[in-house]
């Protein structure tokens, strides 16, 4: 008989006050901070509320009867090892298949390079761990991927923000960064990046960059993060090389990616590629955190693949991709103000809009959210120094063109307003 109710009767609920563990929490406890994006997530649920904060994949569109094959195939044949526990590097046909995923992109590496993440924020998370210590220096895009914000938090990094335009990071600013913090004598751990269809800015590191970077990097001995989640959802223009491409083997880039963004992110399978002494040691963090990821996801993977070619859903996902982002744009020459500007992004979920500087997106997403009902990430979020406070990171891959639509006309709505009222009470424009 199935269990019902859970909660004993009797239940006292003690030591509800918060104040009885302050003295108690580690400092990376106590200095924990909560990802907008996360807390945003939570509001999707209210109904009436359009969102386009999170980085959902059109998962609707998964084809079923494909899913219902495999289930029964694994139901039939693996049943007792889908259920059981596996090792903690992941299957060795997830990582084979890993290999395959990446030679997609040119990135070739070798199943003993591969570690199988639970997602690839437990190898962002991993890497952190895995790096660096309390106060030190590491480098990242400004802006940069909300989510790993409570990552470089949590391991009490320092993060220095590398300035970017429509080609990616912009390497010259790196340079400086890299000077300045050698000259202080605390070179940076790492530089985590997100070269293509960067979340949140939509924006793509152009190939010259990458392999001025790369250079750079072989130089100056600085460890990149390459986190390439979207580097085949990509809906106009040629590939580019990865980072870890460019560094033809010579250990200089950390590869992480996930098959969120081109199977499935309910799946929570993951991976990082590195040399193989980097990834034993990231395999004795993830012993400590998870033991190993789902081996029924894996499995489900695994089998996905032995039987269907994944670049046909993606393709199928890049195409409806490709027409929402156009309806956002539409929509954002429609109802924001002229003032207004946004990235052009070829592929991935994201572009990312900036405002007149007057405008503060978090109270903008507050009124936007209270009085109109829809959903963005204030870009303050993807900062770790208090910028971005006028930009906003809108996602188009989660609903469809005419809530695409009607959620940024509320914005704009909602924009007006506050211009309205800096025109009558702010004195500025
Ligand atoms: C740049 C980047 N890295 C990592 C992740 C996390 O991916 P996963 O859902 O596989 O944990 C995301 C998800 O949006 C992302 O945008």
């Amino acid at each position: 008989m199935p269990v019902t109710d859970p909660t004993p009767p009797t239940t006292q609920r003690r030591g509800a006050d918060a104040s009885h563990y302050e003295a108690r929490y580690s400092a990376r406890a106590a200095g924990a901070v909560s990802s907008v994006m996360r807390d945003l997530m939570a509001l999707a649920e209210r109904p009436g509320v359009i969102t386009l904060a999170g980085g959902f994949p059109d998962t609707a569109s998964f084809p079923r009867e494909k899913y219902v094959e495999v289930q029964e195939v694994l139901a039939r044949e693996y049943l007792a090892a889908l259920l059981q526990y596996g090792p903690t590097e992941g299957l060795r046909e997830m990582r084979e298949a890993i290999c395959m995923v990446m030679a997609q992109e040119g990135a070739h590496t070798d199943p003993d390079s591969v570690l199988v993440t639970t997602g690839g924020q437990q190898a962002i998370d991993l890497t952190m761990r895995t790096f660096v210590d309390p106060g030190d220096w590491i480098l990242a895009e400004g802006p940069t991927y909300p989510g790993a914000v409570p990552s470089f938090t949590s391991a009490q990094a320092r993060v220095r923000h590398v300035a970017m335009d429509a080609d990616g990071m912009i390497i010259e600013a790196l340079e400086e960064e890299l000077d300045a913090l050698h000259r202080a004598g605390t070179p940076p751990k790492l530089l985590y990046t997100i070269p293509t269809f960067q979340n949140p800015s939509g924006v793509t590191m152009s190939r010259e960059r990458r392999e001025r970077l790369v250079a750079l990097a072989h130089e100056r001995e600085l460890l990149i993060v390459e986190d390439n989640p979207y580097g085949q959802v990509r809906f106009d223009g040629d590939p580019l090389p990865t980072l870890w491409q460019l560094d033809a083997g010579a250990g200089w880039v950390v590869y992480l990616s996930t098959f969120s963004k081109i199977l499935s992110p309910g799946l929570r399978v993951g991976w990082a590629a590195a040399p193989p002494p980097i990834v034993r040691k990231l395999n004795l963090g993830k012993q400590a955190g998870d033991l190993c990821s789902s081996t029924t996801s894996q499995r489900f993977i695994v089998e996905y693949l032995r039987r269907f070619d994944y670049r046909e859903h993606l393709a199928h996902l890049n195409g409806i991709y490709r027409r929402r982002r156009d309806a956002m744009f539409r929509a954002l020459e429609e109802e924001f103000p002229a003032e207004a500007t946004w990235s052009r992004p070829q592929g991935g979920l994201f572009l990312w809009a900036t405002l007149p500087d007057y405008i503060d997106t978090g109270e903008l997403a507050a009124r936007a959210l209270e009085r109109h009902a829809v959903g963005f990430v204030p870009g303050a979020g993807a900062f770790c120094d208090g910028r971005g406070r006028n930009a906003m990171r809108l996602n188009f891959s989660g609903v469809t063109e005419e809530v695409i639509s009607e959620g940024v006309a509320r914005i704009g709505t909602a924009i007006n307003e506050m211009m309205e009222l800096q025109r009558m009470f702010g004195g500025g424009t």
